[in-house]
């Protein structure tokens, strides 16, 4: 048996008529990586990750997170996934601690311990200055913040990340990183989705480049470099951007 706790297996999603956003799109993610979907706008980024968190139901093909399948078991997989898209924002206005409070409460997370927690992810991501100003006010990197600490709340073995950089300075965006390699040393099975380079290369030890709603190709940032004979990474993209793009 594979030891994945997320597989993708030949997924198409066909929104409506003939638009086919993600075609044939399989690949696994183990326990203590950090697999990486790199590909420009329009990709189909977004739409696989709705997929694979249930948000979505794929057309075709099947997402299963251990074991579990995203259409029929999709109650049962709220509770072991962390999930961050770009496409659900926070109630504007409330406040991040009105907000902690009320998803601790929903993943029953035991009354006395909810205050030790929220001060160390606070602490964390220097959220506590903030933690009763209203969403609305506070600034996109803060936001951002305050959602990561929220999705990951109940501690999932799970993480479905939708550009969890995007829209950050290098500095928040830096803290995000080095937040998600430690969750990978914890023995989480992290999927990322980004359109930047750096932050693939840095964080995955696998990336599929996406394009056009399929993964091209597949494999470490200096994989993929070696294989399209390339001299770095951006390069190796750019060459498999080129080559694939084009097609139908
Ligand atoms: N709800 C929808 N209905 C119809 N088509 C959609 C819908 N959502 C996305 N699409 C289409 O599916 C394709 C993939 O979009 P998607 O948002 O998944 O890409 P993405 O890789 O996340 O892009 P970005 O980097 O801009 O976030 C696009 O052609 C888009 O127009
Ligand atoms: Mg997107």
């Amino acid at each position: 048996m594979s030891d994945a706790l997320i597989t993708v297996e030949n997924v198409f999603k066909r929104y409506s008529g003939d638009e086919v956003a993600v075609k044939g799109v399989s690949f696994e993610v183990r326990k203590g990586m950090i697999y990486g979907l790199l590909g420009p706008n329009g990709a189909g980024k977004t739409t696989l990750m709705q997929m694979i968190s249930t948000l979505l139901a794929p057309t075709t093909g099947y997402v299963r997170i251990c074991g579990l399948d995203s259409v029929d078991d999709a109650l049962e997989i709220h509770k072991i996934i962390g999930f961050l898209t770009t496409e659900i924002k926070l109630d504007p206005l409330s406040t991040p601690d009105e907000l902690y409070d009320f998803f601790a409460r929903l993943y029953d997370i035991p009354e006395e311990t909810i205050e030790a927690k929220k001060e160390k992810d606070y602490g964390r991501f220097g959220i506590t200055p903030f933690a009763n100003k209203r969403i609305v006010e506070l600034s996109t990197g803060m936001k951002q913040k305050v959602s990561i600490a929220i999705s990951l709340i109940h501690e999932p073995p799970v993480i479905i990340f939708d550009e969890p950089t995007n829209g950050l300075d290098i500095l928040t965006s830096r803290q995000v990183m080095d937040y998600l390699l430690e969750l990978k040393e914890e023995g989480r099975a992290i999927l990322l989705s980004t359109h930047i380079f750096s932050v693939a290369e840095r964080l995955c030890d696998e990336i599929g480049i996406l394009i056009g709603g399929k993964i091209v190709e597949a494999g470490t940032a200096q994989e993929l470099t070696e294989k399209t004979g390339s001299e770095n990474f951006e390069e190796a993209f750019f060459k498999l951007f080129k080559e694939y793009s084009g097609e139908e």
